[in-house]
């Protein structure tokens, strides 16, 4: 970080508003380095929300019931909508609901913790107060792959992750989010359609943060708090989520499938490993995970030849 980009976040530290021309004045730079410097703080990472009247206020909060008021200044193409909630039975069922009524594309069910949390394959999510858990519901045109918006989704949890603290947090196929090979992120997509139409689609992401884990977890899963030593505050870290999830959805729109693949192997821990697929049908599959193709299957290369994979669940074996 440059010096300049130090000083304009000791500023920002106070967590009030101030304006450009003032922080211009106390560094003595002109008020277009200061916006220079605010603009790369923002690639970095930091949410920098800008007033108008009132200039740039950094959000530092934890407290997640306040996204609906940040989620605005991210300025992206999907116009997110916050609904909060302390409990639920799961966020899915919540957003489920809110998208049979016909609420936006953007609509985002955040809840504090879920008494039925739902994980893939059938399987149950825990999810305790601390962690981070929401809905967020798409429309996607037809004809979307959605294979490739569940890669993508873990993309986007990935890349906010090491923006935000400087992790390096992988993929694994299809979109766990790993870091030093435990899991911190799962994706659930629920897609509901009718005579082959895609309705709407229910992109459920779970980040363990500062949240306890259950005993029978602590082998495989590991929480942001318990890596950084830190209490995570979660506000920034949704905010940067959902502003990955909006670039990573405006590529797929545009059909632009190879930048979001090449981008999702490049972060990936999958590719490149020695790997066991347990396939939704109960055929297993070992080889060398070699690509993922356009449709977003995993390659497998076994000693039969190359195997695609659809669904299921992969094993890193070396
Ligand atoms: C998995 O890895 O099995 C997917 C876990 C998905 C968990 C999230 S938390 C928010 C949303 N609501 C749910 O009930 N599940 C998803």
């Amino acid at each position: 970080m440059s010096s300049l980009e130090d000083k304009v976040l000791s500023i920002l530290k106070n967590g009030k508003y101030v304006s450009g021309a003032s922080i211009a004045k106390s560094l003595g730079v002109s008020r277009s380095l200061v916006h220079k410097a605010i603009e790369s703080l923002r690639r970095k990472g930091f949410i920098i929300i800008a007033h108008t009247r009132l200039g740039y206020r950094l959000v530092e909060e934890d407290d997640i019931a306040l996204a609906q008021t940040y989620v605005r200044g991210l300025g992206t193409r999907i116009r997110y909508s916050i609904h909060y909630l302390r409990k639920c039975t799961s966020t899915q069922d919540v957003a489920d609901n809110l998208a049979k009524q016909g609420c936006d594309e953007g609509t985002v069910v955040i809840c504090e913790e879920m008494s039925e949390g739902r994980g893939r394959l059938g399987r149950s999510w825990t999810a305790p107060r601390g962690g981070l858990w929401f809905t967020v519901v798409l429309r996607p045109p037809p004809l979307q792959n959605l294979q490739l918006l569940s890669l993508a989704t873990g993309l986007a949890v990935a890349k906010s992750i090491n923006e935000l603290y400087g992790l390096n947090a992988k993929l694994k196929w299809p979109n766990d989010v790993l870091i030093n090979e435990k899991k911190v992120c799962g994706v659930l997509i629920e897609a509901k359609a009718e005579a082959d139409i895609i309705k709407y689609v229910l992109v459920g992401i779970g980040i363990n943060v500062n949240n306890e884990l259950p005993n029978e977890l602590r082998g495989t899963a590991t929480t942001l708090g318990s890596i950084t030593g830190k209490v995570i505050p979660r506000l920034p870290l949704l905010l940067t989520v959902l502003k990955n999830l909006d670039l990573i959805y405006s590529l797929i729109r545009e059909s632009k499938t190879e930048a979001v693949i090449k981008e999702w192997i490049r972060n990936s821990s999958t590719i490149g490993r020695y790997v066991r697929a347990e396939v939704v049908s109960g055929e297993v599959v070992e080889g060398l995970a070699v690509t993922v193709d356009r449709y977003g299957r995993l390659v497998i290369k076994t000693k039969g030849g190359n195997v695609a994979i659809n669904a299921g669940d992969v094993y890193h074996l070396k």
